[in-house]
């Protein structure tokens, strides 16, 4: 076939000379034929077949590997939503009783350089694997915690699975990477808000930007609660450093049953005359609320003070906890997350918060809210106080309390009326507002207690 034929044209001569073959060659032929056929279709319905897809790393692949190797399984149901299964050898069967004290831990990432890196002491550049092992030196039994990580990059989608894949020793039993680029009922409209005509753009601009975070906390968070767990803490990819023992503590707080007297470990810290006393440019509904409220035990204290005269009496009793954070630092601001506060009046810039922390009196201070250093100056460790906003620096949310409708509005919640957006409380900031209207409150640990944030 290969030889110059002197016969005929090429074409017909070689199809003559195949068809011509002897009996078994032809037969050969065929066989090979079917072998790269049959090979064809085992490559092209391989992942429908094993519900997996090549670019898991071959260590993943296997199926029968050691106990200490996580289990992997991908799941890609629209183009836009990727997740990736991981179940290590700390999970239990499904039959078995599901672990007492379930913690799921919960990030959000844009991309690898979303966990964030050091400018000042040190060139560290923080990473995924940074943040697992994070996990693992707080301690908790494996068994009792799950992971999820959403990301909106999928070269950072890839970089965790092969983390996770690569690793023998996973702090939690399971973990799921999600790879969402963008949120599926996400609009222009709804990521400007309905009122952006009466701000600036700067403000509209921040305000698209938590609403939206919102909606992806929101995602992540029903997507990866099952019914067994029972505190969910979320960490924001960029704290690097996490104080010992902190997740046990965030657990036994979140374990106290509601109807526990919590007096003894809650300070009190007066902001209601702030309330009632001052000007207040925003929020009504909540103002209102809390107003009405503080009127109702100042009347009860009055009678009571009259009588005992203690002034204690006026406290009242404190909420159930529901929520925790504790203190923020990075390497220029002593309390770094400034989304922590109580009291609803005006909240004082960096600046001015640093002259209130070195005892700078400042015209107007009495009204303003307080925010976290302020409040848990003089506390111990044992000591929480109460928030009436919180951050998602480091964040403990109850999950009953999720399963029952706590969400991280999407919009501003404070102050709303039908057809239109509130004034404040957008994202974190709203969640407390929501928690207390459903009888829970939010607090802050007190004393030492504090994450460290990258520097970038
Ligand atoms: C995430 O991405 C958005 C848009 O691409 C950007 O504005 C934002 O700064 C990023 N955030 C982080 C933490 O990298
Ligand atoms: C959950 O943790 C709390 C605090 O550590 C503990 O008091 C409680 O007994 C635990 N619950 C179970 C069922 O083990």
């Amino acid at each position: 076939m290969l030889l110059p034929s002197t016969v005929s044209p090429p074409s017909s001569s070689s199809f003559s000379s195949s068809f011509l073959l002897p009996n078994r060659r032809r037969s050969l032929r065929l066989f090979a034929i079917a072998l790269l056929v049959l090979f064809g279709l085992t490559f092209y319905l391989y992942p429908s077949i094993f519900g997996r897809a090549y670019f898991v790393p071959a260590t993943a692949q296997v199926n029968q590997e050691p106990a200490s190797q996580p289990r992997v399984h991908q799941i890609h149901t629209d183009p836009s939503l990727y997740r990736t299964i991981f179940h290590t050898g700390h999970s239990t069967d499904s039959h078995r009783e599901p672990p007492a004290n379930l913690t799921l831990v919960l990030s959000i990432t844009n991309d690898t350089r979303s966990w964030g890196r050091m400018t000042r002491k040190s060139q560290q550049v923080w990473t995924f694997g940074d943040y697992i092992s994070r996990i693992r030196q707080q301690g908790l039994s494996p068994e009792s915690v799950h992971l999820g990580i959403l990301t909106s990059d999928l070269t950072a989608y890839g970089t965790y699975i092969d983390e996770l894949a690569s690793s023998t020793d996973l702090p939690f039993a399971r973990a799921e990477i999600i790879y969402l680029p963008s949120l599926p009922c996400m609009t222009d409209s709804t990521s400007e808000g309905q009122r952006k005509d009466r701000h600036t753009t700067d403000h509209v601009k921040q305000s698209a930007r938590r609403r939206r975070i919102a909606r992806i906390r929101n995602f992540l968070s029903s997507h990866m609660l099952t019914p067994a767990v029972q505190h969910v803490i979320w960490l924001d990819a960029d704290v690097y450093d996490l104080p010992a023992g902190l997740f046990s503590r965030l657990v036994e707080l979140g374990s106290i049953p509601a109807d526990r007297d919590i007096k003894n470990i809650v300070k009190y810290v007066d902001t209601s005359v702030h309330t009632t006393s001052t000007a207040q440019p925003t929020a009504s509904a909540p103002k209102k609320t809390v107003s009405t409220a503080t009127s109702a035990v100042a009347a009860t204290g009055k009678e009571k003070t009259s009588q005992t005269s203690t002034p204690s009496a006026e406290i009242p009793a404190p909420l159930p906890i529901g929520l925790i954070t504790l203190r923020c630092q990075d390497a220029t601001h002593f309390d770094f997350d400034r989304n922590a506060w109580a009291g609803f009046g005006r909240r004082p810039s960096y600046p001015e918060l640093r002259k209130l922390l070195n005892g700078v009196k400042l015209p107007g201070m009495e009204g303003w809210a307080k925010s976290l250093s302020q409040l848990i100056k003089g506390t111990t460790d044992d000591q929480i106080v109460k928030l009436d906003a919180v951050g998602g620096t480091a964040l403990y949310i109850r999950a009953e309390l999720l399963r029952e409708g706590l969400v991280f509005p999407p919009y501003a919640i404070a102050g709303t009326h039908w057809g239109s957006d509130g004034e404040d409380g957008v994202e974190t900031e709203g969640l407390c507002y929501m928690a207390e209207m459903m009888g829970w409150g939010c607090y802050t640990l007190g004393g030492q207690w504090r994450t460290l944030h990258a520097d970038a």
